[in-house]
């Protein structure tokens, strides 16, 4: 594995999971593959689960990782081609990516969206340019459009879960919250059903949250949670602003929160969280501390599915 910023750097998802599981089991299983080789994790934005589980799985493989909290420590980095930097920004991505390459043999970002230029968010300027500049493996701790670490998680605790010789049915609800959140959870959970394949998956939200089409495939749309949650195995509860009126918040009805009483038609379904979440917004009470919720277990699997990554990237393997 080249590079890990979507489901299409991934040969073999289901020999990726496979390997997260082995690793989930035997953690120093391959405790001497990074030995001598350093990765660096930057963040632009905070994180507990991405930032703490990433350095603990390469530690687990005998790498040493370093943090650089590039939004709150660093500079500003300029990303336009042919800039006149006379103005706020202090260093060019073309000058500060190569000097990163060089320290590190890994790297890993995590970046934000601005939610007010769709254009230009879903061109993930920081990201592209650190993989063009970097001359490193370049892992996505989470971008502007995707967060593949959660998402392999988020697989490998389907997997793990569901132990009956048929296909699960999943859904991702969208669920309210207070604030404009970005789409990149939703967009890459919808990439990762699509390609991994091993699920019925369905995606409901209210009108006008409709996800961006090359993430949400042809993945079918009901507009009725009820409905899409019948006999549902595993509901993705997940809070998304709106692409098409890119950035807003729609809606805040209370009602497509997820509730035991909202769990009624679905198969007993097992409840899934990328968290942080807002209790009692997105997610009842009663569902998360009860025993349909699996979002402990699911974050928890962030570790495993990150060292099985990163074994990848130090063994150039394909899965
Ligand atoms: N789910 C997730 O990425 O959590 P953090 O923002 O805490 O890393």
């Amino acid at each position: 594995m080249k590079q890990f910023i979507s489901a299409y750097d991934v040969g073999d998802i289901d020999a990726l999971v496979q390997q997260a599981l082995h690793y989930k089991a035997h953690p120093m299983a391959d405790a001497s593959l990074g030995t001598g080789k350093r990765i660096g994790l930057l963040f632009l934005n905070p994180s507990l689960r991405t930032r703490l589980s990433t350095q603990l799985a390469a530690r687990n493989l005998g790498m040493e990782p370093i943090v650089f909290n590039m939004g709150s420590e660093g500079w500003q980095i300029e990303l336009e081609d042919g800039a006149v930097m006379n103005g706020s920004s202090i260093e060019h991505i073309k000058d500060a990516a190569p000097v990163l390459g060089s320290y590190f043999d890994i790297l890993c970002v995590r970046t934000f969206p601005s939610l007010t230029d769709r254009e230009a968010d879903y061109s993930e300027p920081l990201l592209s340019k650190l993989i063009r500049y970097a001359g490193v493996p370049v892992v996505s701790l989470e971008s502007a459009t995707l967060h593949p670490l959660q998402s392999l998680a988020d697989v490998v605790t389907i997997s793990e879960a569901f132990r009956e010789a048929r296909r699960p049915k999943v859904v991702l609800t969208w669920a309210p919250h207070i604030k404009p959140i970005p789409q990149c959870v939703a967009n890459s959970f919808a990439q990762w059903m699509g390609v991994w394949g091993g699920a019925d998956f369905v995606i409901t939200h209210p009108e006008g949250y409709d996800l961006a089409p090359q993430f949400a495939g042809s993945a079918p749309i009901i507009h009725n949670q009820q409905e899409a949650l019948e006999g549902a195995d595993f509901v993705y509860v997940k809070n998304w602003s709106s692409y098409k009126d890119y950035g807003k918040l729609l809606s805040t009805d209370p009602s497509w929160m997820l509730t035991q009483q909202s769990l009624q038609p679905s198969n007993n379904a097992r409840v899934m969280h990328c968290l942080p979440v807002r209790r009692n917004v997105e997610l009842s009470d009663e569902v998360l501390d009860g025993p349909h919720s699996i979002v402990t277990q699911q974050a928890a699997n962030r570790l495993c599915s990150a060292q099985a990554v990163l074994a990848e990237i130090l063994k150039g393997g394909t899965s």
